[in-house]
């Protein structure tokens, strides 16, 4: 059976040819739908390059990259903008917030480029978040429910913003401009904006890098959520081993190529960390991006 995403043979170089830096250096993988996995390696391994490429903000030097049977290496940039837009929800490293908008309106821009809004159902959003708003408070509720087919885009939109904001636990700052808020305030709009969209897959380059530990977790299990219950398949680029620990499987990079693979299988997560821990001990432990 052909994978979900199939990356056969993938390489990018920099530079010319007197100083050429090969950044991804001849990887394969596959992954199939609905996997969590994760991508680890040193400073300048070429995991945010990896990232980039599968989500076509970058062109391959050459290899194939397959969704599904479409070679997105080989579309045209319309093709590629609406493959973007209908599959493809992105947390870059450097958040990549419009500094003249509020939180609040760069989540809903976000939400306006869609052809259709899908409002988050409750049994979707489940329990996460419900700590940082009293149950009453909900706007998810009876609301969204069976009514939200009926709702107009706007609503749809209101809707959807408000129930990403609660469950990232951003509401309080949506009036905010990114320069308003912290670095791990803005992390999380930018989760927000790459999640309300209900991606089919999400690709985060260093989502937690800038969390403290509590809001890594909660936003660790809304990942988790997400690729349980709406099956969303998962590519999450981290130097954390806790961040690591919930991803299904981890591929361990090093000079553009990967070195080690690791699987979670029934683990539990404590002992799979264990296991990433014993990986990176193994490669110097030293996968910081902090320069
Ligand atoms: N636009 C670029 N031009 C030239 N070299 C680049 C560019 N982007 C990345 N590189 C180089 O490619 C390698 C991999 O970088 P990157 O993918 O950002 O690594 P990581 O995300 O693992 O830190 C590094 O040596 C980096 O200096
Ligand atoms: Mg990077």
């Amino acid at each position: 059976m052909q994978s979900y995403i199939q990356i056969c043979d993938i390489e990018k170089y920099y530079g010319n040819p007197s100083n050429v830096t090969k950044a991804v250096d001849r990887v394969s993988f596959s992954v199939e739908k609905g996997e969590f996995v994760g991508v680890m390696g040193p400073s300048g391994s070429g995991k945010t390059t990896l990232l980039n490429m599968l989500a076509t903000i970058d062109r391959v030097t050459s290899g194939h990259i397959f969704y599904e049977n479409t070679d997105i290496t080989e579309l045209s940039e319309n093709a590629l903008s609406d493959f973007r837009k209908n599959n493809l929800g992105f947390v870059f490293q450097d958040y990549n917030l419009l500094d003249t908008l509020t939180i609040e309106e760069n989540i809903i821009l976000a939400l306006t480029l869609q052809d259709e809004v899908k409002v988050i159902k409750p049994e979707e959003s489940g329990n996460l978040g419900a700590s940082s708003a009293p149950a009453g408070r909900r706007r998810s509720g009876a609301a969204t429910g069976s009514a939200g087919s009926s709702l107009g885009k706007r609503q749809k939109i209101a809707r959807s913003c408000d129930e990403i904001l609660r469950l990232l636990g951003i509401e309080d700052i949506r009036e905010k401009f990114p320069y308003q808020v912290s670095g791990g305030q803005k992390q999380r709009c930018a989760c927000a904006r790459a999640l309300v969209n209900r991606p089919k897959l999400l690709l985060a380059d260093e989502p937690t890098g800038a969390l403290d530990s509590r809001a890594a977790q909660t936003l660790l299990e809304t990942f988790t959520h997400l690729n349980r219950t709406m099956e969303a398949t998962i590519l999450m680029v981290t130097h954390d081993a806790f961040s690591a620990s919930y991803c299904g499987r981890i591929l361990f990079l090093k000079d553009g190529k990967i070195f080690h693979e690791l699987i979670r299988g029934e683990k539990t997560r404590k002992r799979f960390l264990q296991e990433i821990l014993d990986v990176l001990s193994l490669t110097g432990g030293e996968l910081s991006d902090v320069e």
